[in-house]
């Protein structure tokens, strides 16, 4: 079988794809391809700078800008698409994360609230609002990005890992569903990853030395490791994949 990976005709609406991890993987599928529809919270300058990438590729990006905490995210995902005319999303990437450290024992009503909106809530409600065009056009890609913490959970995030549990358990729970539409549902759990949620922690270099030893392959990750095989699995290459979770983290879920 020939490697398919053009995503050519294709629309991915990504959230938190601004930066980060999520910007790696918009910029592989608009290398593929794909338009792409841009949700971030309030960074206007990396997002609009993620869209002139993309535009540079020969690609369409559409840039929405919705805290996905609020509860009106379908309604205004809705509005927006249509008085953008934004054409129907064949791949939903579902990035954007909050992260509150803070002992179990403290943990807020609000904060968990807010973990569990922007995480679970809103990836339920935009699943909820694309599904049905992908099960009509019998093609569908849903990638949802988790954490090594589904495995390995660090004790001051016990609710930001929760999440991430839930929406893998998600994903093996729609995965079935949606297979009979030709819609695959998978989820990519990065390890540590060099980003902007992680710059403070990453410029100590005792809890960069810490952090190492805890990967077999001894290095933190780049974004763009995680990039590729978002495309895979979101392309006609990964049609026969569905309902799995892979772990881009140096090994990191094997160790404690
Ligand atoms: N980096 C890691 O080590 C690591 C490890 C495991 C899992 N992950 C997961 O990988 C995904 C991407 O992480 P990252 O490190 O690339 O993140 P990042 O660099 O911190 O970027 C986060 C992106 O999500 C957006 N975002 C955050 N809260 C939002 C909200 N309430 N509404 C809408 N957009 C929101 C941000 O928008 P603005 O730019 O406007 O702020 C930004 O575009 C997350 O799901 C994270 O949990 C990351």
């Amino acid at each position: 079988m020939r490697n398919n990976n053009s995503l050519s005709g294709k629309t991915a609406l990504i959230t938190g794809g601004g930066q980060g991890i999520g910007k790696s993987i918009v910029l592989a599928l608009a290398e593929a391809g794909a338009d792409v529809i841009i949700n971030f919270r309030s960074n206007t300058r990396l997002a609009s700078e993620t869209a002139d990438e993309v535009k540079s590729l020969g690609r369409k990006a559409w840039l929405w800008p919705y805290d996905l905490s609020r509860e009106n995210v379908l309604g205004d995902y809705q509005e927006f698409s249509k008085e953008k005319q934004c054409p129907p999303v064949d791949i939903f990437i579902a990035n954007a994360s909050h992260q509150i450290r803070n002992p179990w024992e403290q943990v807020t009503i609000d904060e968990f609230a807010l973990q569990m909106n922007v995480n679970v809530r809103s990836t339920l409600l935009l699943m909820q609002g694309v599904v049905p065009y992908m099960k009509k056009n019998k093609w569908g890609r849903i990638l949802i990005i988790g954490s090594v913490q589904e495995k390995r959970p660090h004790p001051d995030m016990c609710i930001y890992a929760a999440s991430k549990a839930a929406l893998s358990n998600l994903v093996i729970n729609l995965a079935p569903q949606l297979a009979p539409f030709g819609v695959t549902v998978n989820s990519l759990a990065p390890g540590v990853i060099n980003t902007a949620r992680n710059k403070v922690a990453l410029s100590n270099p005792e809890y960069v030395e810490k952090t190492v030893r805890k990967i077999p392959l001894g290095y933190i990750g780049e974004p763009g490791d995680c990039a590729q095989l978002a495309l895979l699995l979101c392309s006609e290459s990964g049609r026969y994949i569905t309902g799995c979770n892979y772990f881009v983290d140096g090994g990191m879920s094997l160790r404690f």
